[in-house]
This record gives C-alpha cells, sequence and structure tokens, in this order.
C-alpha cells in the first residue's frame, strides 16, 4: 500500500545510486511514458540526464512541437531535438516485414543515442519509459510456451551490442500508474491523458513499405480521426485510436472519374492496461462522418473501413 507521492520518492533514491556521478541518456519517444521518466530521472540527478527526441520523420502530426515545447517551456529541461527522419526512412526502404522494421528502428534510435552521448562526453545509461506490460508482452504469453508476439523497441528490439546500462524506473508499474505519477510530477493534464503512442510509430501502422509519401497520407488521416473522436467528447473515454494505411488499392469513384487509391483503416479500443482490449462501439453516423471527411480531404485514399477486432486474437497495432 503506497502512495504516489512514496513512489517518487524512492524511486529518485534508487535512481541516484544506480546511477551514481554516471550520466544518463533518455530518449523521448513524443508519449507519455517516456516524457515521465525522463522528468523522473531529471529530478533525481539534474544535468547529468540528456534528454533526446529522436525525431525520425515517423511521428504523428503536431507530436514533435508538443513534446519540445512541455520540456523547453513547461519545465525548463534541456532537450537536443535531432532531426533524422532521412536515417530512418532510408533504412526501412525496402522493408516490409513487421518485425524487420522493429528490429531496424530500435538499433537506429540506439545508434542516435550513442552519437548524441559522444557529443556530451560519453553516456553510461540510457533511460527508457518501459512499462510493466511492455516487458511481459516482449517476453512470452503468459503461461504458455516463450514465444514472442512482437519486439517492443523499448524492451526485446535493443540491440544486443548495446553499451549502456538501461535505467527503467518504471517497469513496475501500470499506464494508469504512470499517468498519476505523470500528475504527481506536475505534467499538464492534457499530456498525461494522451493515447499510448508506440516507440517504432507510424511505420507499424503503415503495414508493407513506409515512404515519407505514405506517413505524410496517414498523417492526415489520423489528424482528422482523432479531430471527430474530441469533437464528439470521446477521447478520454477510448484507450487510444488511430489510423492506418492499408498497402491495399481498390477502385472508386470522385465525380465523375474513376480513382484507384489506397485503403485506410480506422482503429479504436478500451483497455486498462493494453493487455486486452475491446473494440470501441462507434454510432454509425460518427463513423460514416469520419469516412467521407477522409475520403474528401486526403489525397490518397478512396475507402474507410473499421477494424472490429478484439484483444486477444488481434493486437492493439496491426505489427
Ligand atoms: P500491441 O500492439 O502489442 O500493443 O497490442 C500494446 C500497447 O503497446 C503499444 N506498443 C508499443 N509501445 N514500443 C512502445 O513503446 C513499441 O514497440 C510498442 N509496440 C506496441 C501499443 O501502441 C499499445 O498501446
Amino acid at each position: 500500500d503506497w502512495t504516489m507521492a512514496e513512489f517518487r520518492a524512492t524511486k529518485i533514491q534508487e535512481i541516484r545510486e544506480q546511477v551514481g556521478s554516471g550520466r544518463v541518456i533518455c530518449g523521448l519517444s513524443g508519449g507519455v511514458d517516456s516524457a515521465v521518466a525522463a522528468v523522473l530521472i531529471h529530478e533525481a540527478i539534474g544535468h547529468q540526464l540528456t534528454c533526446v527526441f529522436v525525431d525520425h520523420g515517423l511521428m504523428r502530426h503536431g507530436e514533435a512541437e508538443q513534446v519540445v515545447s512541455l520540456f523547453r517551456n513547461h519545465y525548463n529541461i534541456p532537450l537536443v531535438h535531432v532531426d533524422v527522419e532521412d536515417l530512418f526512412l532510408g533504412g526501412l526502404a525496402g522493408v516490409t516485414d513487421p518485425e524487420a522494421k522493429r528490429k531496424f528502428i530500435g538499433k537506429t534510435f540506439i545508434d542516435v543515442f550513442e552519437t548524441e552521448a559522444k557529443k556530451v562526453g560519453g553516456a553510461d545509461f540510457l533511460a527508457q519509459g518501459t512499462l510493466y506490460p511492455d516487458v511481459i508482452e516482449s517476453v512470452s504469453f503468459t503461461g504458455g510456451p516463450s514465444v514472442t508476439i512482437k519486439s517492443h523497441h523499448n524492451v526485446g528490439g535493443l540491440p544486443e551490442r548495446m553499451n549502456m546500462k538501461l535505467v527503467e524506473p518504471l517497469r513496475e508499474l501500470f499506464k494508469d500508474e504512470v499517468r498519476e505519477l505523470g500528475r504527481e510530477l506536475g505534467l499538464p493534464e492534457a499530456f498525461v491523458g494522451r493515447h499510448p503512442f508506440p516507440g517504432p510509430g507510424l511505420a507499424i501502422r503503415i503495414p508493407g513499405e513506409v515512404t515519407k509519401e505514405r506517413c505524410d497520407i496517414l498523417r492526415k488521416a489520423d489528424l482528422i480521426y482523432l479531430e471527430e473522436i474530441r469533437n464528439a467528447g470521446l477521447y478520454d473515454a477510448i484507450w487510444q485510436a488511430f489510423a492506418v494505411l492499408l498497402p491495399v488499392r481498390t477502385v472508386g469513384v470522385m465525380g465523375d472519374g474513376r480513382t484507384y487509391d489506397n485503403v485506410c483503416a480506422l482503429r479504436a479500443v478500451t483497455s486498462t492496461d493494453g493487455m486486452t482490449a475491446d473494440i470501441y462501439p462507434f454510432d454509425a453516423a460518427f463513423l460514416s462522418r469520419v469516412a467521407t471527411r477522409i475520403i474528401n480531404e486526403v489525397r490518397g485514399i478512396n475507402r474507410v473501413v473499421y477494424d472490429y477486432t478484439s484483444k486477444p486474437p488481434g493486437t492493439i497495432e496491426w505489427e
């Protein structure tokens, strides 16, 4: 029986003991977990921490700006913003296998962290916002044989040759507890309440090859979908909602012309910890409004479908 204030104090002590006088690098993904980890570690060790926002070009619309402004303006925590879109998209060219994408992204994150660590005179530790469910899911099905479902990049997707030791202060926590800790640390409610966003970003929401053009199409569709969810007052009732750009083209008709464009799938689930999930039962009018807007406003998409798969048997992300 503990409170978040106690947890905060205990973790700060633990982080200080683990790190000593070493240097820590913390990657910010745009999500709540890495932001909470960074703020907590900063409170523990101050300037021994370097926060790095790896802008891999796989973020949602506006995400980079929001994270950078949270750290620089709200907290005044120094933040290195590295633009490595070309490195990530270049390496993802031609890659279609989901685990290959995850492995490449995990490895490239580490390359970037190591490069940034050198610039500050080296780092002994890499901090990550790994949560308890990430730990479990990257290891095995509970109770079954040890089978990796997918390599969450902040756990199993890391390369083995990594030189830095891991600092993972949130490893025992579930999402709702991380949000509580975030509030305890003074993160703005709008940031704390954000839907989870995976480290590999839009790359795992674009089955098949990831290109800048496809990322741009997906960002537009995703923005419209989330805007409609917010306008309908549904954002906080949903664990996670996002669009997926399928590698399938279908025939359509617009005005008096034929179209032959991509299919976009919409996903929204409720969950308490991300380990199981149910589909969110939107009403038909809501879904048709979103579909119409996406098809009318996003060039490159001419058909929208809704994903009716719970977890299990589906996972939340498509890859
Ligand atoms: P799945 O797709 O495994 O997702 O049902 C469960 C939750 O984890 C998020 N997710 C990730 N988060 N790095 C992360 O930090 C990852 O590689 C990753 N893969 C999935 C997913 O968005 C969902 O909330």
